[in-house]
């Protein structure tokens, strides 16, 4: 899968024309977002040695949340799997649709926190899915979801207090998330020998402006308006 062909899915999945979206051109940039850093990262680590693909982990980060078109917080991930899977996308790419709600998580773990049921943990063990075997690429955009906002690269305490801010509370289940994502986050840093931040100066993500004009044009009237629903 190309990345013009995992953009055309994402269009197709986050669009105006799903009516339970509320803000699909805040979730577009989102996927962007994740995707255009997470393949900055990744071409980061390559250079440091590590052995990841940097093409793969921006198809991976466009498509992580096509499973928002049916589902909501909890089930986003394992819904966004059958449906990467359905449009023809080759499980070892889809799988990063769960793994970014997973984690890390095995899936007996992830049935507990209520984002798959046993069906399903039972499904992709069948299609010989192991969650908590993440590759580098979707280590790197699990992560990186966590450090977008508004079409920016941003602090994790940053993106936790826009959370907070939102939802009132945090889960139990996204404390879990979160802490991974430090973790993930300090692992890549000793890597690069540096912060990640330091690859986005000012926290520009390198995305072309039609994409921030657009969603900046569709957010007007729309207060409150975020670049994920969580
Ligand atoms: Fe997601």
């Amino acid at each position: 899968m190309d990345i013009q062909h995992a953009t055309r899915l994402m269009e197709r999945c986050i669009s105006p024309s799903v009516q339970h979206l509320q803000h699909p051109a805040a979730l577009r940039l989102h996927c962007r977002s994740v995707s255009y850093a997470a393949q900055a990262i990744a071409e980061a680590l390559a250079t440091s040695g590590m052995t990841i693909d940097a093409d793969r982990a921006a198809v991976m980060g466009m498509i992580h949340d096509v499973g928002r078109s049916t589902a909501g917080n909890a089930r986003h991930g394992i819904e966004g799997y059958w449906l990467a899977r359905e449009a023809g996308v080759s499980s070892d790419i889809a799988r990063v649709c769960v793994t970014h709600m997973t984690m890390g998580r095995t899936a007996k773990e992830a049935v507990v926190a209520g984002l798959l049921n046993a069906e399903e943990a039972r499904r992709l063990a069948e299609a010989g899915i192991i969650l908590e075997d993440m590759n580098l690429e979707e280590q790197v955009v699990g992560m990186v979801d966590s450090r977008v906002l508004g079409g920016r690269f941003v602090s994790l305490e940053e993106r936790i207090g826009e959370l907070e801010k939102r939802k009132g509370w945090l889960s139990t289940a996204a404390r879990y998330n979160l802490d991974r994502i430090a973790e993930l986050a300090t692992s890549f840093e000793q890597v690069l020998g540096g912060s990640l931040a330091q690859l986005f100066p000012k926290g520009d993500l390198g995305l072309p402006s039609s994409h921030l004009s657009t969603w900046r044009r569709r957010r007007t009237g729309q207060a409150g308006a975020h670049d994920r629903g969580g």
